[in-house]
């Protein structure tokens, strides 16, 4: 050792798990972890969804015995996704239908009706976790593809292609009232341009400017990582793919360009969708929206995958859940949205 340059020595530095631990700029708090929560439409529902290890699709009856503990853990927000399994979807042809009233909770339509009907689940959710829990904060995910006939996520043309106009007034329509009903957020995942910009603007008009939270999955690739997502929420499209709106995976350029318009547009917050793979777009992200927090979201595939190398003797579940996200907090995320948050609230008590 005598022989070695100074310069060559880091060991030092950390031989002891105390000295280790302050090899991070920020470390892992509770607070950092949002959970996404399915809820679907039979209110007394707890069935477990069998790609996403022990997570369930709940009913809002069962809303206050499920997150009580996970509220005494130290759980701080959740973001919701509505599961319409009771509804009848429209008939084709499936093309814009710009002019459906607001029927009775049911019907799939090419509006996404049940989105955000009064009787539907994100709404009735809304309402029962607010008076239960009044300091937890409650996200929405707005879309329109778990509502529409058609499954994707924003509104038809007749050739099958997306009629952005229409499809962005009815996001923000959806947006306002989840807001209204009492969310503290809402977080638009469907990828169709001028959203943010519409969703701040019917914010502010309806008198939730200073209320509200806009939470823009700004970076969304089209990923192979949303099936166990799309089992769980009954999302997939029945035609096509999501790849004229969702991001391709090369498309670094692009994810900053979708970055800054957001940040243009008025979002409070920027997502980064999925995380792992993506590492290089969250280090991105955190370079070009210095001034706002950064999410990302460990989806559904990632969640199912760590359970899955786990189980086939890979790593442990516990290392490897940590090593993953300390790297998403390493690449700058100061947010995490993940199906292991119960797992964390847990093993950082
Ligand atoms: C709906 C939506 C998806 C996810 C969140 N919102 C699926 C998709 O875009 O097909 C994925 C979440 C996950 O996989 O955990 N727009
Ligand atoms: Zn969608």
């Amino acid at each position: 050792m005598a022989s070695m340059d100074i310069s060559s020595i880091l060991q030092g530095g950390y031989q002891h798990p105390v000295s280790r631990s302050w090899q991070g700029r920020r470390a892992l708090t509770k607070s950092m972890f949002m959970y996404p929560i399915f809820i679907t439409d039979d209110p007394n529902a707890s069935v477990l969804i069998p790609s996403l290890p022990g997570q369930h699709r709940w009913g809002v009856n069962k809303l206050v015995e499920f997150l009580g503990p996970l509220v005494k853990k130290g759980l701080s927000s959740v973001i919701l996704f509505g599961v319409p399994l009771n509804c009848v979807k429209a008939s084709p042809p499936y093309f814009a239908v710009t002019d459906i009233p607001l029927t009775s909770y049911g019907l799939q339509d090419g509006r996404g009706s049940p989105a955000d009907d009064e009787n539907g689940p994100v709404i009735q959710a809304i309402k029962v976790i607010r008076a239960n829990f009044p300091n937890l904060y409650i996200a929405c995910d707005v879309c329109l593809c778990e509502y529409t006939d058609h499954g994707h996520c924003g509104y038809l043309n007749e050739d099958g292609t997306i009629h952005t106009e229409p499809s962005v007034q009815r996001i923000a329509q959806v947006s306002v009232n989840y807001a209204k009903a009492g969310a503290h957020c809402v977080a638009p995942s469907d990828m169709m341009d001028g959203r943010i910009k519409a969703i701040k603007r019917g914010l502010i008009d309806a008198g939730f400017g200073n209320k509200v939270t806009l939470m823009s999955y700004s970076a969304k690739f089209a990923s192979s990582l949303y099936g166990p997502f799309r089992d769980a929420a009954g999302s997939a499209p029945s035609f096509g793919d999501r790849k004229c709106y969702q991001l391709p995976p090369t498309a670094k350029g692009l994810a900053r360009r979708a970055i800054l318009r957001d940040v243009g547009e008025g979002a409070d917050i920027i997502m980064v969708k999925p995380a792992l793979p993506y590492l290089d777009i969250i280090a991105d992200a955190a370079q070009l929206a210095p001034d706002h927090p950064l999410a990302c979201y460990q989806v559904s595939g990632e969640f199912a995958m760590i359970h899955a190398g786990a189980n086939a003797g890979v790593y442990e579940l516990k290392t490897m859940a940590f090593e993953s996200v300390e790297s998403m907090v390493r690449a700058g995320a100061t947010l995490i949205l993940t199906y292991f948050t119960p797992d964390f609230l847990e093993w950082l008590s």
